[in-house]
């Protein structure tokens, strides 16, 4: 469906019918870490919708907006596949008509991780969120903690706009050798793919060090850089250990946190995550 008025009208039956509606927002280019989220929603809900739209106003100027993937008939076929109940696919004009002044801004948990480096990105995200959930009005929506700072936003959006809407978590999806699967994965050529591989075995010695009783940031830091740093190609563009909910720099592991990187391969950045239990 390419209009609000169609999906609201759909939406709006389901719910006089007593069905339980979940909502999967995606930018296109599916693979399995989207589709995990469709079976979560395909569990937890009657009935579907899944987004599919390049939200221009999270990309900043020289980002990838212009060579975004997008592969939407395979897309169509995935989420039919998978049991999807609606496809909502809508234009930039349906999104954001002439005249469209609004935006969400979540402050202070955007200001840190990918937020200090794409400024208007997370405005962009609460923003399309909350136009999509106002037009698809779901009982529950799924967000992957591959973005995990995306999905603290959501929560706080949702929270302090008063949305009733139940946000659920996907686990994060990888490739066989640990890479979490991401739509910019495609823009690696074959020896970064390779030496990508390399994040996550820096996460994992994260894990295996607090595993071992270290709870100091600066030394896990060290631990995890020292890893990322064996892969020639990979710029570390950040490394925190932050609070899980207010996005906080902590400097000690006394409660779970997160640990969350990002890294540059050529010019593709890759980002991932992991929580730190002790
Ligand atoms: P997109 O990057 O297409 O991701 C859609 C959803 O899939 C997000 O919730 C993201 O966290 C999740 N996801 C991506 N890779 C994943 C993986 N490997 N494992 C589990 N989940 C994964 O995130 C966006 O789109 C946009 O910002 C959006 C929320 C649609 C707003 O425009």
């Amino acid at each position: 469906m390419r209009t609000a008025e169609q999906v609201g009208k759909l939406v709006d039956r389901w719910r006089s019918a007593g069905r339980r509606i979940g909502f999967v927002p995606t930018m296109g280019a599916l693979h399995k870490g989207h589709l995990s989220l469709v079976s979560l929603a395909l569990r937890e809900a009657d009935r579907v919708v899944v987004s599919i739209f390049v939200n221009p106003t999270q990309f900043g100027s020289g980002e990838d907006l212009g060579s975004y993937p997008g592969a939407f008939n395979e897309d169509l076929a995935k989420l039919e596949k998978a049991g999807v109940h609606c496809v909502f696919s809508p234009s930039v004009d349906e999104v954001f008509p002439d005249g469209f002044s609004t935006s969400v801004n979540v402050s202070g948990l955007t200001e840190t991780l990918c937020g200090k480096y794409r400024l208007e990105h997370f405005n962009g995200v609460a923003t399309v969120c909350a136009i999509l959930f106002s037009i698809v009005k779901p009982d529950i929506a799924v967000f992957g903690r591959k973005d995990a700072q995306q999905l603290a936003v959501i929560r706080r959006m949702v929270d302090d706009l008063r949305f009733s809407i139940d946000i659920l978590a996907g686990e994060i999806i990888r490739e066989c050798d640990g890479l979490a699967m991401s739509s910019r994965n495609s823009y690696l050529n074959s020896s970064e793919r390779k030496q990508a591989s390399v994040i996550y075995r820096g996460l994992s010695r994260a894990t295996e060090l607090v595993s071992e009783g270290e709870r100091v940031a600066e030394r896990i830091y060290d631990a995890v850089r020292e890893v990322i740093g064996t892969a020639p190609l990979a710029t570390i563009q950040y490394l925190e250990l932050v609070d899980p909910v207010t996005m906080m720099p902590v400097e000690k592991l006394t409660t779970p946190a997160l640990l969350a990187v990002a890294v540059y391969f050529g010019h593709t950045r890759l980002i991932d995550n992991v929580i730190l239990n002790r």
